[in-house]
């Protein structure tokens, strides 16, 4: 049994014998500055962790490992281009570094890229596995699909925003883990369960993606913050503080969210300040933390040993307070 580092030790190895250089080198390098970065790598991590649990040999999912992460990172290219991202994994995005259409053609052959490594290695689950990648890709488009409608809409529910945020970001890591037990040949009760388990961490995950866009720190999240404030981004902490605001600071809070992105410095600083009166803070980390409960049950009543889920164990712990 790995332990979740050493798990991450062997998603660093498979990356480390790949190369993504090739001709024409305007498509590829921005591919391999990209990958280069690392980032976090959670969901080749929770892909192999999955396939660990129900006793499956890390080698068939390696190149699964491999192309979801790909795919993770193609999602990235086009994101920060949608969202007008500067700064990603403290460098500057690929659509800053090069071009739109750069970050467009590398995004798109990022995509066909994780396919072929999909593709690489021979499983009788193999359809299966590619269902629930296709089934995870289109969920993606549509949750950012909703994620851009949202910016003009200004009547967005909390339940709205945490079925945007299931497609957007919950799904996928719900897929790498259902995909890295189908490797394992789990038993499908355990695989629903462990579905589960992912979009609940998934949803805390956004949630608090979202809070430390407010209040993380630049040089360690390693993104420009305020970012979704100036986008009028419906967050799960413009909504909280909706709900919660007198009348005098919900109309303001909607109006500041009305102007269309421009100077913001004002606007951030006074939406700021009407988060920290409401203690909205403390409202996001209250509902992660019970996400992160309701995922723990789920991940209890599967049906391996306690002993054989200590990394997703591990990697829940590490994520509650992530500052990254
Ligand atoms: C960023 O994902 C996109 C979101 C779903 C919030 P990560 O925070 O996993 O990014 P990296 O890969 O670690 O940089
Ligand atoms: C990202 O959501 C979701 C996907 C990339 C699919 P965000 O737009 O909040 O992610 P960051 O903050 O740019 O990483
Ligand atoms: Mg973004
Ligand atoms: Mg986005
Ligand atoms: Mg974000």
């Amino acid at each position: 049994m790995l332990t979740l580092s050493e798990i991450n030790n062997k998603v660093k190895e498979y990356f480390a014998a790949e190369t993504f250089t090739g001709i024409p080198r305007q498509l590829y390098e921005p591919i391999d500055y990209t990958l280069a970065q690392g980032g976090k790598r959670i969901r080749p991590a929770m892909l192999l962790a999955a396939t660990q649990m129900f006793g499956g040999d890390l080698e068939t999912a390696r190149y699964a490992a491999i192309g979801i992460e790909t795919f993770h990172n193609f999602t990235l290219l086009h994101d920060d281009l949608m969202d007008q991202s500067p700064m990603r994994r403290g460098k500057p995005t690929v659509y800053r570094k090069w071009d739109e259409n750069t970050a467009i053609l590398s995004g798109d052959a990022m995509n066909i890229l994780a396919w072929r490594y999909f593709l690489r290695t021979p499983h009788h689950n193999l359809h299966r596995i590619l269902q629930t990648f296709e089934k995870t890709s289109m969920e993606i488009c549509e949750g950012q699909q909703y994620d851009m409608n949202f910016e003009t809409q200004n009547d967005v529910t909390i339940e709205e925003y945490m079925e945007m945020i299931r497609l957007k970001t919950a799904v996928m890591l719900g897929g790498a883990l259902k995909i890295g037990a189908l490797y394992a040949d789990a038993p499908d009760n355990d695989i629903e369960l462990l579905y589960d388990f992912g979009i609940k961490i998934g949803l805390a995950f956004q949630l608090r993606d979202d809070l430390l866009d407010v209040y993380g720190d630049t040089a360690t999240f390693g993104k420009q913050t305020c970012t979704d404030i100036r986008d009028n981004k419906k967050t799960f902490l413009l909504l909280s503080a909706i709900k919660k605001a007198s009348q005098q600071q919900k109309e303001r809070l909607q109006n500041l969210f009305a102007v269309s992105p421009n100077d913001t410095t004002a606007k951030v600083n006074e939406v700021i300040d009407i988060y920290n009166a409401l203690n909205i803070r403390h409202d996001v980390e209250k509902a992660i933390n019970n996400l992160h409960n309701e995922a723990l049950s789920k991940l209890g009543l599967i049906s391996q040993p306690e002993s054989d889920k200590a990394p997703l164990y591990e990697l829940t712990k590490q994520l509650l307070n992530r500052q990254i």
